[in-house]
């Protein structure tokens, strides 16, 4: 079942595995993809992945990422140079999805240049500078770049977009309760935090023919949050928008490592590319370094470490008719067939084991029986300063 060609909201896909959203940090300073990006999507396909949704690509100049060099996609000028990415990756009969985003709160105004935005000004630990509410007219202009973005992506040939629905951004932040304290049309009642995602996808589905996915985090840890009964019901209004496919993950940036599970916090990582702690003076880090790696052990980590998805993907896929993808800690060959064959998702995503493995999905077929990325979550460091890739045994070996 997980290596036969299957389709998906009408795209034929070679397997049931398919690459998960992956910010490469490879895009140029108009955030159209480079060519090393090019070249690492046109590898991914070689080597015989289902799919591939791109890393997250900003759909306004106001929901750009604090990492360096993100996909942008609010611009006319990038469409050419995204088409190349999608001819490439065509060349190997595989399909790519455009991810699409706003990062709302999850950015600083040193990043964009001005003051951000979010449905409302709620501290974010990890970026404190105070977010702008936004006004009815602003909510539109956002659905609008959405929309703009989309018809790019058809333009530039993208196969669908993903709307970046989860992990604390703007979307995420407007479905919760935790981040939309508005008493407005756009907060409030479950219905009214859901207008601009549903607004999103029907503008979308008027102005092209491109499937629109989404990407939930079910739970968020994040107190009167999103959890799994409030994400099944909006699951289900979502689907009666028109969403096609709903891909399922949970956290947010806040949450630290709840999004990507690890057994330890990476602190060489996070002495190396973290702020403020990339600009300790180097004395201080020596001394620094060995205290947090002493105390590492008793920061208590989120848990499970493998498949923490899959109980979530199962209780929306019973409710809703559209596919399911189920992303997080998924390694083993066993696993995936298991949570198909069990009917718990229809499809599996992985991201952290494919910056390990790019040709995976071969290595799987031929009898490898899991991924060799150990989940140490030094990656998810790294994209702070530099270009995504994978550093075990690069630096907490040295
Ligand atoms: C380096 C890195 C970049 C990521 N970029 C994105 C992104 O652009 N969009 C997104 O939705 N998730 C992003 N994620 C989260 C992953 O898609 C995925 O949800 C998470 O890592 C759990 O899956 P895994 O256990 O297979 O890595 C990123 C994760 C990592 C490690
Ligand atoms: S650095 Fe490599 S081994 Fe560690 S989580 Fe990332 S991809 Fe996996």
């Amino acid at each position: 079942m997980l290596f036969n060609e299957t389709v998906i909201t009408g795209i034929r896909v070679k397997n049931r595995i398919i690459r998960s959203a992956t910010h490469d940090g490879l895009a140029d300073e108009n955030g159209a993809p480079c060519d090393k990006l090019i070249a690492k999507y046109e590898r991914l396909a070689k080597c015989e992945i289902g799919c591939i949704i791109t890393g997250y690509a900003a759909v306004s100049k106001n929901g750009v990422s604090p990492y360096p060099r993100m996909l942008k996609i609010y611009d006319d000028s990038v469409i050419e140079k995204y088409k190349e990415l999608t001819d490439a990756v065509h060349r190997y009969h595989t399909p790519v999805v455009l991810q699409i985003a706003h990062c709302g709160r999850q950015t600083s105004t040193r990043a964009i240049g001005m003051q951000k935005v979010a449905p409302s000004n709620v501290l974010h630990t990890f970026y404190p500078d105070k977010a702008k509410e936004l006004t009815d007219a602003e909510i539109y202009g956002i659905i609008d770049d959405f929309v703009s973005a989309s018809v790019r992506a058809e333009k530039a040939g993208f196969d669908a977009v993903q709307l970046h629905g989860g992990h604390g951004y703007l979307l995420h932040d407007f479905l919760s309760p935790y981040g939309n304290r508005r008493k407005d049309t756009w907060g409030g009642s479950l219905e009214n935090r859901c207008r601009i995602v549903e607004l999103i996808i029907k503008g979308i589905k008027e102005k092209t023919n491109l499937p629109v996915w989404i990407k939930l985090s079910a739970e968020d840890n994040r107190k009167g949050g999103m959890n799994i009964d409030s994400s099944v019901k909006i699951c289900k209004i979502l689907e009666a928008a028109g969403c096609d496919a709903i891909e399922v993950s949970c956290g947010t940036v806040q949450d630290g490592m709840n999004t990507m599970r690890s057994e330890l916090m990476p602190m060489d990582a996070v002495f190396r590319y973290r702020e403020p702690c990339a600009s300790f003076p180097k004395l201080l880090n020596k001394i620094a370094l060995p205290a947090a790696n002493l105390v590492n052990p008793l920061i208590k980590q989120p848990k499970p470490l493998e498949n923490f998805n899959v109980d979530n993907a199962a209780k929306i896929k019973m409710n809703v008719s559209i596919p399911v993808i189920v992303v997080g800690g998924i390694h083993k060959t066993d696993d995936m067939e298991k949570i198909l064959f069990e009917g718990k998702a229809d499809f599996v995503s992985m991201c952290r084991p494919f910056i390990c493995e790019p040709d995976l999905v071969l290595k799987l077929k031929s009898g490898q029986s899991e991924a060799k990325c150990i989940m140490c979550n030094y990656c998810g460091l790294v994209i702070e300063k530099e270009p995504t890739r994978c550093l075990y045994g690069k630096i907490k070996h040295e």
